[in-house]
């Protein structure tokens, strides 16, 4: 049978990778969230003292970086050069840094590459912000998810509740504005809905709403 895949693009905090482990689980197909990819990266980087600013020590430090990303009973599990790191690349330094990581050209180039030989010959649910429209362009499933920043600040803000943090509401909405003005108006495949993808705003629908939106679309195309 034929592999399928299914990019799933969208601004910080838009509920992409809940839906799209969803949408993975439902199909048996690997889930791959680049966003994770990034955030290894970037906390290689600050454990280095590697100016993010810097594409080109940025570059020669990926080229030796090894990103793994494992399904496990637990979820995914990300493995940077053999050490388990899905926990400290969620850290708020990481997340503050990670959009001046990624928008350097050769970074993109690298991490695309990596990107798509993960997809090569296998479905997958992929999730970002360039994935319909440079990792995957010939995906047969595209969707855009959004939401309003107030609603994605209060799901992050439940989310780090439930780990036992306080942030406060104000900065969760600043940092995921900054961090979206900096990815859609980088020069470098910016954060854009891609032409042919479906858009779905989430603001008042659950996360099993959307996965089911998501699976009719799927069904429409088998
Ligand atoms: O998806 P997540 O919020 O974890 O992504 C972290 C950051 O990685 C984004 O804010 C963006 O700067 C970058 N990213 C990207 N392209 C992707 C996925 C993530 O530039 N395909």
């Amino acid at each position: 049978k034929k592999s399928l895949a299914i990019a799933i693009d969208g601004p910080a905090a838009a509920g992409k990778s809940t839906v799209a482990k969803i949408v993975a689980e439902k199909l048996s197909c690997i889930y791959i969230d680049t966003g994770a990819m990034y955030r290894a990266l970037t906390l290689n980087a600050i454990e280095n003292n590697t100016d993010i600013n810097d594409e080109k020590s940025l570059l020669n430090l990926l080229l030796h970086t090894e990103i793994e990303l494992l399904q496990s009973e637990q979820g995914q599990l990300v493995y940077l050069n053999g050490q388990d790191v899905t926990d400290a690349i969620r850290s708020q330094k990481v997340t503050n840094s990670v959009s001046y990581v990624a928008k350097h050209p050769a970074i993109r180039h690298e991490m695309v590459n990596r990107q798509r030989q993960l997809a090569e010959k296998r479905s997958v649910v992929m999730d970002g912000r360039d994935i319909g429209t440079h990792v995957l362009p010939e995906a047969e499933i595209k969707i855009f998810l959004i939401a309003t920043v107030e609603e994605r600040a209060k799901r992050r803000y439940e989310e780090n509740v439930l780990k036992g943090h306080t942030p406060s509401m104000e900065e969760l909405k600043k940092e995921i504005e900054k961090r979206d003005e900096i990815d859609s108006k980088r020069e470098a495949a910016p954060l854009i809905k891609a032409d042919d993808a479906i858009e779905i705003d989430t603001t008042s629908l659950s996360i099993k709403d959307v996965a089911n939106k998501i699976m009719e679309e799927v069904s429409k195309k088998q």
